[in-house]
């Protein structure tokens, strides 16, 4: 099998995963959830209109065009229709994407204008894939951590304020060389080495204590 092939077959298998674990958002409660590292956070859903049916809530992707967004958000529009899926990021869209469903600008650094997004599109869900990952986060640490960091300090402030479902991916780059391997627990020693690891162990710590907090009230 070609390289290509390959690479493609495993993003559609993490696509695959990413959307039998999203299909948790309508079945279980919070403390029905176990951690992960790919953490998950949860807050309940507003009724936004009559117009709309229960089961199909209005998602935001952030950084949506790339490896995991495209194919998530075929699913998904699959699954909630097309309109309820709104992919964004900063960089523009091919002609295929404009022409199955909505695709919109959208910095995840710029607080004011996710807002109005979540308000004028009545969103409920808040799929946050924006960042800027290994390589490319060490060629830019300075820009990689507002990204990562306070991308995320956005998308969590967000979710608390318009109190939307949350979903933020970690990685196994949160893990370094100190980590316990095969398997690696959820709970071990963390100390990768990168900007964007950093980042990551950052998310899944916020996700964990906002959880928690959720959780006591
Ligand atoms: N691809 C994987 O195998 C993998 C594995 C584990 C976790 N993840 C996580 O999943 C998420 C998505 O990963 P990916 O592989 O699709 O990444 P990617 O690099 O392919 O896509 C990231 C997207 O973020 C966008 N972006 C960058 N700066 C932005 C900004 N200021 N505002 C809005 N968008 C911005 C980019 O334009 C890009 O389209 C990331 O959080 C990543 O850590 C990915």
């Amino acid at each position: 099998m070609s390289t290509s092939l390959i690479i493609r077959k495993m993003v559609k298998e993490k696509i695959s995963k990413l959307f039998r674990l999203l299909n948790t958002f309508h079945a279980k409660l919070p403390y029905q959830r176990t951690f992960s590292t790919s953490c998950v956070l949860h807050n309940k859903i507003l009724s936004t209109g009559a117009d709309k049916k229960s089961s199909s809530p209005r998602v935001l992707i952030t950084g949506s065009l790339g490896q995991l967004g495209t194919g998530l958000a075929k699913k998904l529009r699959a699954r909630y229709g097309a309109e309820n899926i709104i992919m964004s990021d900063i960089i523009r869209a091919p002609k295929e994407i404009l022409e199955t469903g909505p695709y919109i600008y959208a910095d995840i650094l710029d607080f004011k204008n996710l807002q109005e997004i979540i308000v004028n599109y009545r969103i409920d869900w808040l799929i946050h894939f924006s960042a800027l990952l290994s390589a490319i986060g060490e060629s830019n640490v300075p820009l990689a951590m507002r990204v990562n960091i306070e991308g995320l300090h956005n998308v969590m402030e967000l979710a608390k304020q318009y109190r939307l479902k949350i979903f933020v991916p970690s990685t196994i780059g949160a893990f370094g060389p100190d980590s316990p391997r095969n398997p690696t627990p959820d709970l071990c020693v963390q100390r990768p080495r990168t900007i964007y690891g950093v980042s990551k162990v950052h998310a899944e710590l916020l996700g964990e204590v906002w959880c928690l907090s959720l959780l006591l009230g």
